[in-house]
């Protein structure tokens, strides 16, 4: 029988699905859950607990695989739909994942950018629209530390902080989103352990972690899909306005406008995703600890946003 991979990312919300999914062990398939089940609660908590990020269907079940897709999206970005916005925003949130971890796994493919960067102009629609949309997504914990769901995370602080700073020409908004998407790809293609405060690494390491910038940005320069705001995003991500950032040391007026939101965004949140600090005390911390890296409106926006969050 013929196997088609999918993505667990794509597996959220309560709508039943219309095939079977199986999981692969020693190269086997094996039947996971069959159709007519959802992947609600638990049975994705597993997945995710067993960094599960892909799973299988029969390559005959592929239309109804496709449908289920369709279906999550409409229900997800439909502004009368009649599910709850927590269950939209999963939706919303594993597609967006979804579509990072298609580029960074296949960068070379202008069919998986081109669908991530429409993706980006929907999601950008998304969260601007829903009164909870911002709400739905950030709640979403990044149990298992995935890079593509780090960057939902970017891409989502980033959004609402243009939002606030007035920043609103959809083409601006959309290449923000994307690069935030993607701003880490290069952690995808190294073995380094990155989810540990940076105090802990020793300094071979810290040298190749100041190196993922450059690296992730050399990776898609030559990539005629790709768009030059995306590659600075990746390139000037971990920058910071004072000069204390890498890797070329930049000050804020070198630095993309969008390039410093991200940034700011990102270092939020790798201080909750990969610190595994509460969200209320990784604010503290980047507002104490980190002063004068980021700028101070856009601290200030975020305490705004973790408050309203996290209650
Ligand atoms: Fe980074
Ligand atoms: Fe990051």
């Amino acid at each position: 029988m013929e196997y088609l991979p999918i993505r667990v990312s794509t597996l959220r919300g309560d709508q039943k699905i219309n095939f079977d999914a199986y999981i692969m062990i020693n190269d086997k398939q094996i039947l996971y859950l069959r159709r007519g089940d959802s992947f609600e609660g638990t049975r994705l908590v597993r997945l995710k607990e067993k960094k599960v990020r892909k799973m299988y269907i029969l390559q005959s079940d592929e239309k109804n695989y496709r449908s289920y897709i369709d279906t999550n999206l409409s229900l997800a970005y439909d502004s009368k739909s009649p599910k709850s916005i927590e269950d939209r925003g999963q939706i919303v949130q594993g597609m967006q994942q979804a579509a990072a971890e298609d580029v960074m796994e296949r960068p070379e493919d202008e069919v998986s950018y081109k669908h991530a960067k429409d993706g980006a102009a929907k999601y950008v629609d998304f969260l601007l629209k829903e009164d909870k949309g911002l709400k739905s997504v950030l709640q979403i914990e990044n149990t298992d530390q995935n890079i593509g769901h780090h960057g939902v995370t970017v891409s989502t602080y980033s959004v609402a902080l243009a939002k606030s700073l007035g920043i609103t020409d959809p083409k601006q908004t959309q290449l923000l989103s994307l690069g935030a998407l993607l701003h880490d790809f290069a952690h995808t293609k190294s073995d380094l352990k990155i989810n540990r405060p940076l105090s802990e690494f020793n300094p071979e390491e810290l040298k190749s972690y100041q190196e993922h910038p450059m690296v992730g940005a050399t990776a898609v320069k030559d990539l005629r899909h790709f768009d030059r705001t995306v590659i600075n995003i990746i390139l000037e991500h971990e920058e910071c306005i004072n000069q204390s950032g890498f890797p070329n040391k930049k000050h804020e007026n070198q630095v993309d406008p969008l390039s410093v939101i991200v940034s700011s965004a990102n270092a939020l949140d790798r201080i909750i995703t990969f610190e595994r600090v509460a969200p209320k005390e990784a604010i503290k911390k980047l507002t104490i600890e980190q002063m004068g890296r980021h700028p101070l409106n856009h601290i200030q926006i975020l305490q705004k946003i973790v408050s309203e969050t996290y209650t």
